[in-house]
């Protein structure tokens, strides 16, 4: 069977795919993750005051900073689990159990709309662009991140080490989602995409750091805590997850760090942003 992914076969997969994994994935791959929140809530301009929308929270990490600062702060989530944990995580905030392209909430309600690495999860990225423009304010600021595919070392070692052990990927799972195929690869087709949705002073800049991690405690986060890649290896035959195991021990040694248990894992994304116009 071929499964075709239009948005709405993406979609469930993703609903169905998160649940359950907030805790691994808050132990684990939000550790990553974190590193674009101070960058992200710069691009948006949150500071003291701000109201702010965090969409796709997760473990609520960049509710909690946007809290730091004195803003005034919304976070939804489409996985219920994921939401309760924001709540959990930020007491200040009011966290909504929600689900892009729509959100329970009024027009023009924030000043500041941020998603760390949630638009690269939507069957359709321009329906969520547009509800995310919605709720912002005219001369109010949008910043989100994704993935940056070539360069992205510290995930793409998982998929290379699948392909290395000659297992297939079942073709019910998506390889990766309509926005990586489209538009992740290259900073100005996320600017333009931010551009069509009706945004204006819009930019994109790839952001890079090393994430150090054990590399069986990485294993176990991006296994234990992320859809694509737990779906595959929880229907695989042991064996099979064993042989990719074993490819995934290879690529990671390149990146040892002399005297230490830890490997450094180079990381890129992509941040964009831009203002919703005033008229
Ligand atoms: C990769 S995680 C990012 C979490 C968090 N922003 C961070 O920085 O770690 C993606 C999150 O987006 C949520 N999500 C996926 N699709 C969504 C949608 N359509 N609407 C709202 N949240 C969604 C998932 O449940 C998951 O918590």
């Amino acid at each position: 069977m071929t499964t075709t992914w239009d948005a709405s076969t993406f979609d469930a997969f993703e609903r169905r795919g998160w649940t359950g994994l907030d805790a691994a994935y808050a132990d684990g791959f939000a550790r990553m993750t974190a590193h674009t929140v101070a960058p992200l809530l710069d691009a948006a301009g949150v500071g003291a005051g701000s109201r702010v929308l965090d969409v796709g929270t997760g473990p609520g990490t960049v509710a909690a900073a946007a809290l730091a600062r004195g803003a005034r702060v919304t976070a939804v989530d489409a996985s219920p689990g994921m939401a309760a944990r924001a709540a959990a995580a930020c007491p200040g905030a009011e966290v909504l159990t929600a689900v892009l392209p729509e959100l329970p909430l009024p027009d023009a309600a924030f000043d500041a709309v941020v998603g760390n690495f949630v638009i690269n999860h939507l069957g359709d990225p321009e329906a969520g662009l547009a509800e995310l423009r919605r709720v912002l304010r005219p001369g109010g600021r949008l910043a989100l991140t994704c993935w940056e595919s070539s360069d992205m070392r510290a995930t793409a070692v998982f998929g290379e080490s699948v392909e290395a052990a000659g297992v297939p990927v079942p073709e019910d799972l998506p390889a990766r989602g309509p926005f990586l195929a489209g538009f992740a690869d290259r900073a100005p087709a996320f600017a333009e995409l931010l551009d069509r949705a009706g945004l204006v002073d819009t930019g994109a800049r790839r952001v890079k750091w090393t994430h150090r991690v054990d590399p069986d405690a990485w294993w176990a986060s991006v296994v234990g805590g992320t859809p694509i890649t737990g779906s595959l290896v929880a229907r695989l035959a042991p064996a099979d997850a064993a042989r990719i195991k074993r490819h995934y021990d290879l690529a990671v040694a390149h990146y040892a760090e002399p005297g230490s248990t830890t490997v450094a894992l180079p990381a890129v994304a992509v941040l964009a942003a831009g203002t919703r116009p005033n008229t």
